[in-house]
């Protein structure tokens, strides 16, 4: 089994009209809810690749069936913490073009009795998994090092971190199994531009120096940069066209931990990642892959050692 904590479930309203235009009232051609959130793009697409998985993350009692329902259509456990305020609501704005505009929600702010019960479902799951990925944001009331110390508290068993800013940064110093900045905030972190394959190597060793044993960066459509403390790997598919590229991160992580879960050494979970990164972005919907597709790409995935 794989635990995903997705703390921050989202609804996600997406609209879709012709041009936006910013101060103007507009109709969508089409409005429609959906669950989503990092941490749920990432379990469902575990599930997609044929993994048990299960969710621990917030709902509200009005969203409480739209969560659960779609989850188990997907085949992801999901333990749902209910709280009194509104779960996380994000509007997507995607234009005939192809350009999206996403305004993420605040989200709820939590007391200690509703971390306490997050962080007690979090266990109890975490305690019948091999392998854990914390992912997203943490809900307000957290603090930073939320995931720093949830991974100490893991023992032994590996986890697999995607968050930014500070809670990033508590992460890289957690000795976290796996990192996974993208280009921006793998810019943040090392406090200079990570913008090529060979800025990402810097890093990732960097990493795995402080202790990350398999930091991966990824570089959106160049692919991406991954170090298992012998050699450094780096992975990428060409697309002729991309649909929606948001929540591509989301997916290769999945696709990492998926891997990692079957014992593939990194050369073949970044091949995996990369398929399942690139697979999301062929598609319109945001943070969720279909294994044929996943399965048609990965024989394209170019995978190179960088230092030899
Ligand atoms: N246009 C693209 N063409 C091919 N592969 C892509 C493309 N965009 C993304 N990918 C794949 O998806 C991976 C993750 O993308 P990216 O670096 O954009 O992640 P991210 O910024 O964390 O995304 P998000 O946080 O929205 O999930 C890349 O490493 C790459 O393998
Ligand atoms: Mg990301």
């Amino acid at each position: 089994m794989i635990t995903v904590a997705g703390f921050n479930t989202a609804i996600d309203h997406l609209f879709t009209v012709d041009a936006l235009v910013p101060g103007t009232v507009q109709r969508a051609a089409q409005a429609e809810p959906y669950p989503g959130g990092k941490g749920l793009h990432v379990a469902q697409t575990v599930a997609a690749l044929g993994e048990r998985v299960q969710l621990v993350g917030l709902v509200d009692a009005a969203h409480r069936n739209l969560v659960a329902r779609r989850m188990a259509e997907r085949g992801v456990l999901f333990h749902g913490i209910e709280i009194e305020q509104p779960m996380r609501s994000c509007i997507a704005v995607r234009e005939r073009a192809g350009r999206v505009t996403e305004i993420l929600g605040p989200g709820p702010e939590l007391g200690p009795a509703e971390r306490e019960e997050l962080l007690r479902a979090w266990w109890h799951c975490a305690e019948e998994s091999v392998l854990l990925v914390l992912s997203g944001s943490l809900p307000r009331g957290f603090d930073a090092d939320a995931y720093a110390s949830m991974v100490r508290q893991a023992a032994g068993r590996p986890c697999l971190v995607d968050a930014s800013g500070e809670v990033l940064r508590h992460a890289a110093g957690s000795g976290a199994f796996l990192l996974k900045p993208n280009r921006d905030e793998a810019t943040e972190l090392a406090g200079r531009p990570v913008r090529t394959p060979e800025d990402a190597a810097a890093l990732a060793r960097a990493l795995h120096a402080q202790g990350i044993v398999l930091p991966v960066v990824t570089l959106g459509a160049e692919g991406a940069v991954g170090f298992d403390g012998r050699s450094v790997w780096h992975a990428s598919v060409t697309l002729e066209r991309s649909a929606n590229v948001v929540g591509s991160g989301d997916c290769l992580l999945a696709g990492l931990a998926v891997a990692l879960k079957r014992g593939e050494p990194m050369a073949e979970a970044l091949r995996l990642g990369v398929a399942c990164g690139a697979a999301n972005a062929m598609d319109e919907e945001t943070g969720y892959v279909r294994r044929e597709r996943v399965l048609a790409l990965q024989p394209q995935v170019q995978v190179r050692r960088m230092d030899s």
